[in-house]
């Protein structure tokens, strides 16, 4: 008989991230791509490692709620909002997620993720989830604008020029990583 072994957590988290993921080849690897860039966002504000790892965290599995191919499909949109606020993958993550201790606290990043932050602004969250949120609906906005088959660099002037629509505080976190990836261009 094998012996029960505990699963290190990071190993359970990306287990399950990876399983997500394996609904559709065209999301090969999204939720690790959101999760790496948001921690990116995070490094240009000079956030606490526990916020960081909170938010890898919330990237591996932003999108835990979503079993449907129709539904991940109609992500990939720049434009997708949920279209009812409970009836949809950020809510269903959140269902999910809200009751199980080690994950409870990520549990509201994940049912706003497709929020804008003028939408949440008025809700009763920390500040640090406000702020997680838009990090992680931003890192997952940007990997939909990105064409996989091209070189990413390539694309940087374009996909800032959409992204910089947003909200003014939006923008804020936008412009900062721009700056950064402009930099990285030199
Ligand atoms: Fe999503
Ligand atoms: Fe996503």
């Amino acid at each position: 008989m094998l012996a029960k072994k505990p699963i290190p957590f990071l190993d359970l988290v990306l287990s399950i991230s990876e399983a997500t993921d394996l609904v559709d080849r065209e999301l090969n690897n999204h939720n690790k791509r959101v999760a790496f860039t948001s921690l990116g966002i995070a490094e240009n504000f000079g956030l606490s490692n526990n916020f960081k790892y909170n938010l890898i965290i919330a990237g591996l599995l932003h999108d835990i709620g979503s079993f449907s191919l129709r539904e991940r499909r109609e992500t990939l949109s720049y434009d997708y909002q949920p279209k009812h606020n409970t009836d949809n993958h950020s809510y269903i993550g959140y269902i999910l997620l809200k009751d199980f201790n080690p994950l409870a606290e990520i549990a509201p990043i994940i049912r706003y993720h497709h929020h804008f932050w003028k939408d949440i602004e008025d809700l009763e969250l920390p500040e640090t989830i406000k702020l997680s949120t838009q990090i992680i609906q931003m890192a997952d906005r940007l990997d939909v604008l990105i064409d996989k088959n091209k070189e990413v660099l390539g694309q940087v002037e374009e996909i800032c020029r959409i992204i910089k629509k947003g909200n003014p505080v939006q923008n804020q976190i936008q412009t900062r990583h721009c700056r950064r990836d402009n930099k990285f261009k030199k």
